[in-house]
This record gives C-alpha cells, sequence and structure tokens, in this order.
C-alpha cells in the first residue's frame, strides 16, 4: 500500500525505528510516497522525518483532525494509559496500540495476572495484597524458596524485586506497601503487590501484533538490561538487544506457533470477553525452564526499546499493512521477509544513567557511523543545542547493526559505534 499517511507517537530510539521502517517499507516494495510524521519526535529524527511538538492527547486528535492520517502508531505505554487509542478511535482514526481498559495489561500487574489465570496461560502461581498479613499463607508453602515482589503499577522499571528466600520477601514486601507508618514506596503503584513464585531459566521477548481475536507473531528477541559490559551494574530499560531469534537459539516456528495458541490467542479471547478488544503489539516477556518451556513473566502492551530497534533493522518486512490491518480490526498477515538478517543493537548511554543522566554533551559522529554498511544509528535522548545535537535523555542513540550472523550484526554495530564521541557515555 502506498500512498499512506501515517503518524508514530513517541520520541525515542523505538519510535525512529518505527518511522524509519514504515517509511522505507521492503527491498522488494520500495516506496517513495509514504509520509511519515513522528510527534513529538526528537531533535534526530527532525533530520529525516517531520517532526511535530504534540504532548497531549487532545491537541493529537486535533492533529489528526487537520492532517488526516491513514494510521496513528503509538510507541509508550504513557500515551496508551492516558488514553490516546480511546480518542483516536473516537475521532474514526485508527490506531495501532490498545485503548486504555486493555493497556492495563502493562499497567496493573494484579489485572494481567487475572486475566492470564482466567485465560490459562502458563504463569507463576501467585497472590495480589496489600498487607504483609496477607501474604503470609503463600509464604508458608514456600519455605526456602525464592519469591518475587512487584508493585501493582508504573514504577519506571523499578517495581520488581527478585528475592532469594520468604524472610527477604517479607521485608520487601513491608518496604513496598509502606508498612510499619511510612507511605507505599511507589505511592499508589505500590499500595497493591503481587507477590509469585520466582521462575528459574533464560528470559525471551516475544512480539505479536494483535487485531482482535487474531494476531500473528512478528519475532522474538533478547534484551541485555545491565548497564556494564559483561552484563553488570544496575538495571536499565535495556543497554542492547538481539534478534529476531530462531532455529537456531531454540526459538522454532513451532514453538512460536504454540505461543500464538496457548498464550497470545487465549489472552485475546479473555479480553474480548471483559469488553476490551486488544489492537496492537501484546510484547509477552517470558522465561523459559531448562526444558524450554515457556510461563508468562508480564505482558507490555507496546514495542520493546531497544528490541524492536534490532528486530526493524534487520527484517525487510513492509509493516504498515499489517499495523494497519490491526488497528481496523482486520486479520493481520505478515509478508515473509525478502531477507533473514540478524540485528544487534548497542545502547550508548549518558553519563549518570539510569539515576541521574547528565544532559547538554554534544553528540557527534552520527553521520560517520551511519556511513558503516550494515549499521545505522537511531536517535533516542538527543536535542538541539546551540552548534548541533546534544544529550537530552538517558539512553541517548540506539545503533543497529545487521548481517547473516549476530557476530557480523554485534561487529557492524560497534564498528558504528566507535565513531561516535559522547563525552562521559
Ligand atoms: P517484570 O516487570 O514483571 O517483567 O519483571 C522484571 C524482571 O524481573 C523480569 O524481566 C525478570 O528478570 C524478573 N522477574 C519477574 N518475575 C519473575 C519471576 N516470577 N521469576 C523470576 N524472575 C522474575
Ligand atoms: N527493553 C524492555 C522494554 O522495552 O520494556
Amino acid at each position: 500500500m502506498s500512498n499512506m499517511k501515517i503518524i508514530v507517537v513517541g520520541s525515542g530510539g523505538r519510535e525512529h525505528a518505527l518511522a524509519w521502517r514504515l517509511a522505507c517499507g521492503s527491498t522488494s516494495s520500495p516506496l517513495a510516497d509514504r509520509d511519515v510524521i513522528v510527534v513529538p519526535g526528537n531533535a534526530g529524527i527532525a533530520r529525516s522525518f517531520r517532526c511535530e511538538p504534540i504532548g497531549a492527547v487532545a491537541a493529537l486528535v486535533e492533529f489528526c483532525a487537520v492532517e488526516k492520517p491513514d494510521l496513528v502508531v503509538v510507541g509508550p505505554e504513557a500515551w496508551l494509559d492516558l488514553g490516546v487509542a480511546d480518542a483516536l478511535n473516537a475521532a474514526g482514526v485508527p490506531c495501532f496500540g490498545p485503548q486504555k481498559g486493555a493497556a492495563r495489561l502493562e499497567s496493573s500487574k494484579a489485572f494481567m495476572k487475572e486475566v492470564v489465570r482466567a485465560a490459562g496461560v502458563p504463569t507463576a502461581d501467585y497472590v495480589v495484597v496489600d498487607s504483609v498479613a496477607g501474604a503470609e499463607e503463600f509464604f508458608a508453602a514456600r519455605a526456602g524458596r525464592g519469591v518475587v515482589v512487584k508493585a501493582d503499577g508504573l514504577c519506571a522499571g523499578k517495581g520488581v524485586v527478585v528475592c532469594a528466600d520468604v524472610n527477604e520477601a517479607r521485608r520487601e514486601l513491608a518496604i513496598m506497601l509502606g508498612h510499619g507508618g511510612g507511605a507505599p514506596r511507589f505511592g499508589s503503584a505500590s499500595s497493591t503487590v503481587v507477590v509469585e513464585d520466582l521462575l528459574p531459566g533464560d528470559e525471551l521477548s516475544v512480539f505479536a501484533l494483535c487485531a482482535d481475536n487474531e494476531c500473528v507473531v512478528f519475532g522474538a528477541a533478547r534484551d541485555h538490561k545491565r548497564l556494564g559490559d559483561g552484563d553488570v551494574g544496575p538495571n536499565t530499560g535495556g543497554m542492547g538487544a538481539v534478534g529476531p531469534l530462531a532455529d537456531d537459539e531454540g526459538v522454532s516456528t513451532a514453538f512460536l506457533e504454540d505461543l500464538r495458541q496457548r498464550f497470545f490467542l487465549p489472552t485475546l479471547k479473555e479480553l474480548i470477553a471483559r469488553g476490551l478488544p486488544f489492537r496492537g503489539v501484546l510484547f509477552a516477556g517470558l522465561m523459559l525452564d531448562a526444558a524450554g518451556t515457556p510461563s508468562l513473566l508480564e505482558y507490555n502492551v507496546r514495542f520493546g526499546d531497544p528490541e524492536t530497534e534490532a528486530l526493524l533493522f534487520a527484517l525487510e518486512v513492509d509493516l504498515a499493512p499489517v499495523l494497519l490491518a490491526c488497528a481496523t480490526g482486520t486479520t493481520p498477515l505478515l509478508p515473509s521477509s525478502s531477507t533473514v538478517q540478524k540485528g544487534a543493537v548497542v545502547v550508548i548511554a549518558a553519563e549518570g544513567y539510569p539515576d541521574a543522566p547528565e544532559k547538554g554533551a554534544p553528540v557527534v559522529g552520527v553521520p560517520a557511523a551511519d556511513e558503516i554498511v550494515g549499521a545505522k544509528v537511531f536517535y533516542a535522548g538527543v536535542g538541539h543545542g546551540a552548534f548541533g545535537l546534544v544529550v537530552d535523555g538517558g539512553r541517548v542513540l540506539a545503533v543497529a547493526g545487521r548481517g547473516a550472523t549476530f557476530d557480523i550484526a554485534l561487529e557492524r554495530a560497534y564498528l558504528a559505534v566507535d565513531r561516535i564521541e559522547i563525552e562521559g557515555a
């Protein structure tokens, strides 16, 4: 489908990658006439796309009344939680991204567990509590075992504590709930807490593009959350990612189809039963045990960042018709990729990230990095400075590489990284 006008909502590397892939289609169907606008975007994205400084749902709806886009694709969950899809749909604008009610799958872990349990999706046993006493029966049956304590609401990635035993879990639960006189650690986001069994194994992220009661699995990826090389340091939003994972990494087509049948479709059906049809991406955070059997850790209702940069750079798929199908409740079909490459992303983060990122350092060398064959820089936390781009957020750039193998993809990403200079990054 050419001649499409698409608005991508968000301002990070994920949105840059979405805009780029939506604008260029695939090598088999290059699209000169696709019009992609990013709202609000960032100073780097603005070098190749029209960006509009819109920060509120009502303003976006007004903008759509003027621009008449065929499709709006929403990146961040914060916009979805504000009801951007509800407002756009009410104005007759197709939106890829679920309405507020279904977006609670990400913004409330208690809601997610309730839906998933009702749908029969494999997940850790759990209780939802608002007092330590409420968890004692659960703890009593788990002496000597690991337990995970999760704030119900959104806590910027800090609301999950993996505990070695129930004593530690009891302490963490008390801190989260704010018992003993204090306020809940994360305010109303942790006045309700999910306590669940610790599941050992390897994590995997799988993305399904959903339209009410149908979906296609788009790809599997793995992100690396620790700040430092060699998986050390504090947790972050994601310092790098690889994807798509396939047979050689134990992620077969049959495995993905099994996930579709036993995880995604039952979840969509359960949401419909609750009057919450889902149009957007379901991002399943899975734990695979030693035998490779998956359990659901969490659902996000949006694309992962930086997994999306790795997947979209590597996969030559024109996503626009697929996302439009999802947004209009039509069965999505994924065209087969004309080239099957591997993608890798290395994130360049600002000095002080994740606790207190320093803003303002010049961002130098991106054009030279983009010249590396098989590499591309996606702009995340960058802004306008007096003499060019400067650091304006924690994760500054997502540098992607692609190639026949992950080793080649990663090598290319690092060749590009080497050409970039940001003081303290
Ligand atoms: P979540 O936000 O629920 O995905 O949790 C964040 C991280 O905590 C996950 O990516 C896992 O590394 C870890 N985690 C969450 N739940 C569990 C669990 N039941 N068992 C082991 N690790 C977990
Ligand atoms: N990279 C993990 C996330 O987007 O949640």
